[in-house]
């Protein structure tokens, strides 16, 4: 019997999950399942920006980053994603490959990829994030920690590995957050060995703008153990 290549198995999983939801498929992301880690990222970026969301699935945060007023570009292999996503509030979904990005150049303020780095060739994903970001752009980047049971076919790429990718493709690594997230909250863990989920920000270099991002702490007070954002919901 004929083996399904990896790609063709992936795009059936994902087909599923668009069609039947995170919430019966037995697999979800951070990004849809804690409204709190929505909140938190939500809070890093600052507002009216062009964003470009790769692997943007069932865009539960693109689409609060649309309400709040930003231009987000939700691109994703899968149509069934795309479709939940535009459900979600979505407004431009674009079907297309992440390694083959259908922008021109310096369209973006921010590149990011939230949970889906795992299935992506970084040094092909992060250049073409390079080429379609403003000189000031900005590249956001959240993955799991070694010790997350994540989808099988999701590589956990070590942080390293990343930060490494990113400066080759162009980027300055600004900082990188270890969290623990739960649904009605985010903490900064207190080692990167006890967290759940890394955020690394970084700046296209030759245009930094030496700009943080909104919200964002310094060096050092990521360094507090124990720092945490708390967001409740009402
Ligand atoms: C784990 S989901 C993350 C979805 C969303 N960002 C979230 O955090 O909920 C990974 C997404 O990456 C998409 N994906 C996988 N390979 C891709 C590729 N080569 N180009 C674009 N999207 C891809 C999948 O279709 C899936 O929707």
């Amino acid at each position: 019997m004929p083996t399904q290549s990896k790609a063709s198995q992936r795009s059936r999983f994902y087909a599923r999950i668009g069609t039947r939801g995170w919430r019966d498929s037995g697999y979800d992301t951070f990004a849809y399942r804690s409204p709190a880690f929505r909140q938190w990222m939500r809070s890093l970026l600052p507002p009216r920006q062009a964003i470009l969301s790769v692997g943007c699935g069932a865009g539960e945060l693109e689409g609060e980053l649309s309400a709040a007023g930003c231009a987000v570009v939700g691109l994703d292999l899968s149509f069934a994603m795309l479709r939940r996503a535009g459900r979600n509030g979505l407004d431009l979904p674009v079907q297309a490959d992440a390694a083959r990005l259908p922008f021109g150049p310096r369209r973006f303020d921010i590149a990011m990829f939230i949970e889906s780095i795992g299935y992506l060739d970084l040094d092909a994903v992060f250049a073409e994030a390079r080429r379609v970001l403003k000189p000031e752009g900005r590249l956001i980047v959240t993955s799991y920690s070694a010790q997350i049971n994540a989808h099988a076919r999701y590589r956990k790429w070590p942080v390293d590995q990343v930060m490494a990718c990113a400066a080759t493709a162009g980027f300055a690594v600004d900082r990188c957050h270890y969290l623990t997230v739960a649904k009605n909250r985010v903490a900064e863990a207190r080692s990167p060995g006890q967290s759940k989920l890394f955020c690394l920000s970084a700046t296209a270099r030759g245009g930094n703008s030496g700009h943080a991002l909104a919200g964002e702490r310094t060096l050092d007070d990521a360094k507090q153990p124990g720092a945490h954002w708390d967001w409740r919901l009402a």
